[in-house]
């Protein structure tokens, strides 16, 4: 009889599923004892949370041998890698002397030596192979004259540890994250990997240290389903979203981390958050830092190339919290450009010497972007623009074959992985690299599928013993009771929390400030307890997903914010007036913080500077 009334319930969705026959695909539709619940089951060896380029590729991988499934709560294509444009960083060497060791010591020096170095040098060798990979796979990348993978500048890589500037990206045109998305996807199609597209994970399924799947909402009918696998990896990337101004896409909620750290997971050096410099004024899209590969030159009020101030060898292509910090000091000296309000100060980016045929040819997307959102052409033109928030650091603690640390002593979870901008291996310590976050996601989501392969094949399956998808019903349902009258709206939250973050968790950050944010942080949770889904329908419910999402990005907030309250020093992108120096006596050690409630519990664990002294940074 509950079957039939299961049936009922769901028999859309069942009907659907059923139409597309997938093969292979151990689909069942039963009333589940164990979670007391009528839910829409499925069965694979492993989930992949995020269909960005290191689920992709670690989909790749561990679809060789093992059922795999892909999850992304948008189209796959539609994943933020996409909207990487300048390049993948790798030695090859085709148009000037490289070498990986170069590359590794660069990421390290760049990441103000918080880099894991031996993760670091794996990144480096295995990014020549992994380019190389992506061209067979048969990415697009733009030519020498001899016909080589051409490469261009990018902030912080040098030849010979730190001499002069290096032409390490390699590149299509300024769509490089784009072509890296649409060849893994075409591969993955190609090895008949499963996508769940528009599926909104919410919960995981742990049994103490082994995690068996996950609990996600289907968008289209607001169903929800439990994914029961023998491992499960997490490639959500990352939460910019948190921040006001930010390059982030709408989609960037941190959902993996933020599930994870609901569940006991500690997250890692959440206090790093990368502020490009080059976002559009007020808008914060992404204004390349290719553009300054191919010559573009930041300018203040006065039109002086002020970074000759700041970093004389490497100008406006040093690492990216230095010029980020330049920018903002420039503005703080008042030699910004005065926007409508004081908060909208600017600087200029200009590429007018870049010429007609290089900004067509090589960064179409910038001139496209400069032409539909400013009303301005870059060949004529200077580009107003101002530090955005821009990419996590921290995330999801993995050793380098993307397993889940469990703490900072060596022990790890069973069936869990992640990789990406959601995951800390950690190869961009305090302050990434541009071109990096590409070559993370293609190096590590690759080792991280070889590894999830590895462990299927011994693996049991575990997913019995949890409550996730009854809890997850409850929480939703939850959502849509009236509350506390007035409901405090889900936009206002999200919009204070963006401010906070924005303000006292920006490029500087001081202790009052911190407190204050954290305080706020807190009032911001309790709030949201009250919050109320006011859309009832069930298919495609924008407005849940938005305050599920809320949710996440409320934790990682206060997580965020904690860790750096806590790091009484300055490194990297974390920079703090009070404290302007960096202390490697007492702070050169990773953070773990572990979300308990209503607080954050810190500790820490050593770095592993096995290949290079920590030194002074100079650029
Ligand atoms: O500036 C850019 O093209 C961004 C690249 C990156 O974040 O690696």
């Amino acid at each position: 009889m509950c079957l039939q009334k299961a049936s009922q319930m769901r028999s859309a969705t069942l009907h659907r599923f059923l139409q597309k026959s997938e093969p292979g695909i151990n689909f069942i539709y039963k009333l589940s004892i164990f979670y007391g619940e009528v839910f829409l089951i499925h069965e694979f060896d492993a989930l992949v949370i995020g269909a960005g380029g290191a689920g992709l590729f670690a989909a790749l991988e561990a679809g060789k041998n093992a059922k795999t499934a892909v999850f992304s709560k948008v189209h796959a294509i539609r994943s933020h890698t996409g909207a990487a444009q300048g390049g993948i960083g790798a030695a090859l060497g085709n148009v000037e002397e490289d070498k990986p060791e170069w590359h590794a010591f660069d990421t390290v020096k760049g990441g103000d030596y918080l880099v894991d170095q031996a993760a670091a040098m794996i990144l480096a060798e295995e990014a020549v192979q992994a380019v190389y990979d992506l061209e067979n796979r048969g990415l697009p990348f733009n030519r020498t004259p001899e016909g080589l993978i051409d490469q261009r500048r990018f902030g912080g890589h040098t030849r010979n540890f730190g001499e002069s500037a290096v032409r390490r990206a390699c590149y299509a045109a300024d769509r490089t994250g784009h072509m890296i998305l649409q060849t893994l996807y075409q591969q993955c199609t190609k090895h008949d990997v499963t996508f769940y597209d528009e599926f909104q994970v919410v919960d995981v399924l742990m049994d103490g240290t082994t995690c068996g799947g996950i609990v996600a909402v289907e968008l289209a009918t607001g169903d929800i389903h439990v994914f029961t696998a023998k491992a499960t990896l997490f490639a959500t990337g990352g939460f910019g979203r948190m921040f006001k101004i930010t390059s982030n896409a709408y989609a960037n909620t941190g959902d993996g981390p933020a599930v994870l750290a609901r569940r006991g997971v500690p997250l890692e050096d959440m206090e790093f958050f990368q502020f490009h410099p080059t976002g559009i004024q007020g808008m914060g899209i992404l204004i390349s830092e290719a553009v300054r590969g191919e010559g573009g030159i930041l300018r203040n009020k006065t039109g002086e190339r002020f970074m000759e101030r700041y970093a004389p060898t490497l100008l406006d292509l040093a690492p990216r919290d230095m010029v980020s910090r330049a920018v903002i000091s420039e503005i703080k000296q008042g030699n910004g450009i005065r926007g409508d309000k004081k908060i909208d100060d600017y600087v200029h980016l200009d590429a007018t010497g870049i010429g007609r045929e290089t900004l067509n040819n090589k960064l179409p997307e910038i001139s496209s972007f400069c032409r539909t959102y400013l009303g301005i052409d870059p060949v004529d033109d200077k580009i107003p623009v101002q530090p955005t928030a821009h990419y996590a650091m921290g995330g999801i603690p993995t050793d380098v074959n993307g397993r889940v640390r469990r703490d900072g002593h060596g022990n790890f979870y069973n069936g869990l992985y992640a990789a990406g901008e959601c995951a800390c291996v950690s190869v961009h310590g305090a302050n990434r690299l541009g071109t990096n976050s590409l070559v993370d996601l293609v190096v590590f989501g690759r080792r991280a599928g070889i590894h999830l392969a590895d462990f299927i094949k011994h693996a049991d399956r575990n997913n019995g013993k949890s409550d996730a998808a009854e809890e997850a019903k409850n929480k939703i349902a939850g959502l849509f009771k009236n509350k506390k009258q007035p409901s405090p709206r889900g936009v206002d939250l999200t919009d204070k929390m963006q401010r906070i973050m924005m303000e006292d968790i920006g490029v500087y950050r001081n202790g009052p400030d911190m407190e204050r944010a954290v305080d706020a942080l807190r009032e911001l949770r309790k709030a949201y307890a009250n919050v109320r889904v006011g859309d009832t329908n069930k298919a495609f419910n924008t407005d849940l997903l938005e305050i599920l999402e809320l949710e996440n990005l409320l934790d990682l907030a206060l997580i965020t914010a904690e860790s750096a309250k806590n790091r009484k020093e300055s490194r990297g992108a974390h920079s703090r007036e009070d404290y302007p120096d960096r202390n490697d006596a007492q702070w050169l050690k990773h953070t773990l913080a572990c979300l308990e409630n209503d607080s954050v519990h810190l500790s820490y664990m050593d770095v592993d500077t096995s290949l290079w002294e920590p030194k002074a940074r100079k650029y």
